[in-house]
C-alpha cells in the first residue's frame, strides 16, 4: 500500500534577479511503512522536495497525494528541520508536548504520559526542564526528534537532521532513529547528502541529481539488521552509489 505519492512535481522561485528552477519534475510513490533516503548534492532541491510534501511549499505543478490513515483519518505528518528550530523559551519537555497542546484534543494525562515515554526513548529523560541552549547539538536534534515523533506520525519528513553533528553522535542518532522506525511501523522520507547515511538507514534510496532535482537512480538497500558500515554489501552499495554520484553532471537549465 502507498502511503504517498508524488507526480510530476515542479518548483520554481521566483527571485529579482531571476527564477531558480529548484526542482523537478519528480514522480515518486512511498509504500507504507518504508524508510526511504532521498540523496542528493548540495542544492539539488531536497529541502524543496520534503517542505513541499509537508504542504510548507505550493508546487508550479504536480501533485502530492497522502493516503488516509487506517481509520479514513487524515495523516498526521512529522517534520524535522534542517536546523532544529526548538523554541528557545520553552523547556525539552515542553518542546515536546508543543505538537499535542496544538492538536488540541488531547487531555494533560495523556501528554505527559506521551512526552515522558518519548524523552525516555530518545534518552533525554534526565533534560526535560533544561532549555535547548543547556543541551549538546546532538541531545538538541534528538530533541527535535522527540518533538516529531510524539504525534505518533503516519509520515516522517526528515531533512538532513543529523548532518551538523560529529560522526559518533550521527551514528548513534542513526541507530535510534531506525530502530524508532521498527517500533512505530511508520512512513519515513529522510533527506541527506551522505552516503553512508543513506545506506545504514534506508530500504531504499532515490538518487537526485544536480538542480534542478529529478530522480537519477532507485536503489533498494537490502541489508540485515542490525546493519554494519564493516560489511562487504555494505561497502558494495556505497560504492555502487558513489559512482552514481561521480557521473552527476550539472545540467544546463
Ligand atoms: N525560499 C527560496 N527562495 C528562493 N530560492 C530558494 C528558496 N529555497 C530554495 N531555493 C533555491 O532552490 C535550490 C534548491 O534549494 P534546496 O534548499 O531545496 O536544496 P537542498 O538540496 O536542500 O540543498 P542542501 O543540501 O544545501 O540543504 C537552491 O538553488 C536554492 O537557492
Ligand atoms: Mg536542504
Amino acid at each position: 500500500m502507498k502511503a504517498l505519492s508524488v507526480t510530476g512535481l515542479m518548483k520554481t522561485f521566483k527571485e529579482k534577479s531571476g527564477d531558480v528552477h529548484a526542482l523537478g519534475p519528480v514522480s515518486l510513490d512511498v509504500t507504507q511503512g518504508s524508510f526511504l533516503c532521498v540523496l542528493g548534492p548540495t542544492g539539488c532541491g531536497k529541502t524543496t522536495l520534503l517542505r513541499t510534501i509537508a504542504g510548507l511549499e505550493i508546487p508550479d505543478s504536480g501533485s502530492i497525494e497522502l493516503m488516509l490513515g487506517a481509520d479514513g483519518r487524515q495523516p498526521v505528518v512529522g517534520y524535522v528541520f534542517q536546523q532544529g528550530a526548538l523554541f528557545p523559551w520553552m523547556s525539552i519537555h515542553a518542546n515536546v508536548e508543543f505538537p499535542l497542546l496544538a492538536r488540541g484534543n488531547i487531555d494533560r494525562i495523556t501528554r505527559r504520559l506521551r512526552v515522558g515515554a518519548i524523552l525516555e526513548m530518545v534518552g533525554l529523560s534526565d533534560f526535560s526542564s533544561s532549555y535547548p541552549h543547556q543541551l549538546s547539538g546532538g541531545m538538541q536534534q534528538r530533541a527535535a526528534l522527540a518533538r516529531s515523533l510524539v504525534t505518533q506520525p503516519d509520515i516522517l519528513l526528515l531533512d538532513e537532521p543529523f548532518s551538523s553533528l560529529d560522526t559518533r553522535t550521527s551514528q548513534d542518532l542513526q541507530e535510534n532513529l531506525r530502530n524508532t522506525w521498527k517500533e512505530a511501523a511508520t512512513t519515513v522520507v529522510f533527506v541527506t547528502h551522505s552516503i553512508e547515511e543513506a545506506v545504514y538507514l534506508a530500504g531504499e534510496v532515490v538518487v537526485l541529481g544536480h538542480r534542478p532535482g529529478r530522480i537519477v537512480r532507485r536503489q533498494v538497500i537490502n541489508l540485515q539488521d542490525p546493519r554494519s558500515r564493516l560489511s562487504q554489501e555494505f561497502t558494495e552499495y556505497l560504492v555502487s552509489l558513489r559512482r552514481t554520484f561521480e557521473e552527476l553532471v550539472e545540467e544546463p537549465e
